[in-house]
């Protein structure tokens, strides 16, 4: 299959590329190949290029800062996400499209399914909703994955670095380090996100997917795992979301049960811990 891959150097997106040439022809567009807010740009590049297939990583991902730039998050999370649903739907190619557990407000507090409603409580996870309905319902041939907490061995381009790099800066340069115990997620490697996405676009069986690591697990806990792995000196304390100020709203539980790929019988998503640790020990943090 020809595959273009959509912010082919930010976190996901190189993991995406190097799983996928092992297995097909990859086309990776970085920001400077392609601007998917302009949809005459997305409609020259994606009919040069004929792939079968579009994988999209490019959003506005800094939470804090979308509160106070709507408009920007929107066009690029939402307006982005359409302009490459329409080519694709008009082009008869296949899309899959990336979002987040932020569509949701947390007040479950157990995994949610794909068939659980979403309410979210920010700026970002609005406009990533509005990207994944104008995807689903602009596209016949479209695939929605939502993911949660990620890392990779890049760092998120966007915010310059993912929860494991900005601890460990921390515990460098602060003398003690203080971590949320109270926000529950499912922290997630790219490369499974990557080889998860793989086997899933094997499958017609389009619509929306919740992929995520299982277990759960505090940004404390995550923290104390780290921590413990790279045997860190500098103190490290729980403390309460209440203890900060308040800049967004965040949901204090986003964990997400891979239930579509379940019934697909495809969810080979691993226990977030055992992943962790194999990530710390492949990229030599220690
Ligand atoms: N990070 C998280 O913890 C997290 C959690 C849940 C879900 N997600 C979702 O996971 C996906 C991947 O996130 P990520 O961390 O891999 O993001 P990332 O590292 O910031 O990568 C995004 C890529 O998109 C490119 N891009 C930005 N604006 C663009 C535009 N207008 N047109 C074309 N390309 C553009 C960026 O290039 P430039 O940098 O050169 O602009 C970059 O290569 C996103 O959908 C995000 O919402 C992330």
């Amino acid at each position: 299959m020809k595959i273009a891959i959509i912010g082919a150097n930010g976190q996901l997106g190189t993991d995406l590329v190097e799983m996928f040439s092992g297995q097909h022809e990859v086309i990776g567009l970085t920001h400077a190949d392609i601007e998917i807010t302009n949809i005459e740009n997305v409609k020259n590049i994606l009919n040069s290029l004929k792939p079968d297939l579009v994988l999209n990583t490019a959003a506005y991902n800094k939470v804090p800062e979308a509160e106070n730039f709507p408009e920007e998050a929107y066009r690029l999370n939402a307006i982005g996400a359409l302009n490459i649903a329409k080519i694709c739907q008009d082009e008869k190619i296949r899309f899959l499209h990336y979002s987040t557990d932020y569509v949701f407000d947390g007040k479950k507090q157990k995994p949610y399914t794909e068939k659980d409603l979403p309410n979210p409580l920010n700026v970002y996870g609005n406009t990533k909703l509005s990207g994944e309905y104008f995807a689903l319902n602009n596209c016949e041939q479209s695939f929605v994955v939502r993911v949660s907490g990620i890392y990779g061995k890049v760092p998120s381009r966007s915010k310059g670095n993912n929860f494991i790099t900005s601890i460990l800066k921390a515990a460098k340069e602060k003398p003690e380090v203080k971590v949320v115990n109270d926000e529950v997620l499912t922290p997630t490697p790219t490369s499974w996100i990557a080889k998860n996405t793989l086997e899933l676009i094997q499958t017609e069986a389009y619509g929306l997917y919740h992929m995520s690591c299982e277990g759960e697990v505090s940004w404390y806990e995550f923290a104390k795992t780290i921590w413990e792995e790279l045997n860190i000196r500098t103190p490290l304390h729980a403390v309460s979301v209440k203890d900060f100020p308040q800049v967004v709203k965040r949901p204090f539980y986003s964990v997400l049960e891979n239930q579509n790929l379940n019934s697909l019988g495809i969810n080979k998503m691993p226990d977030w811990k055992e992943v962790l640790l194999e990530f710390l020990r492949e990229n030599k943090f220690s």
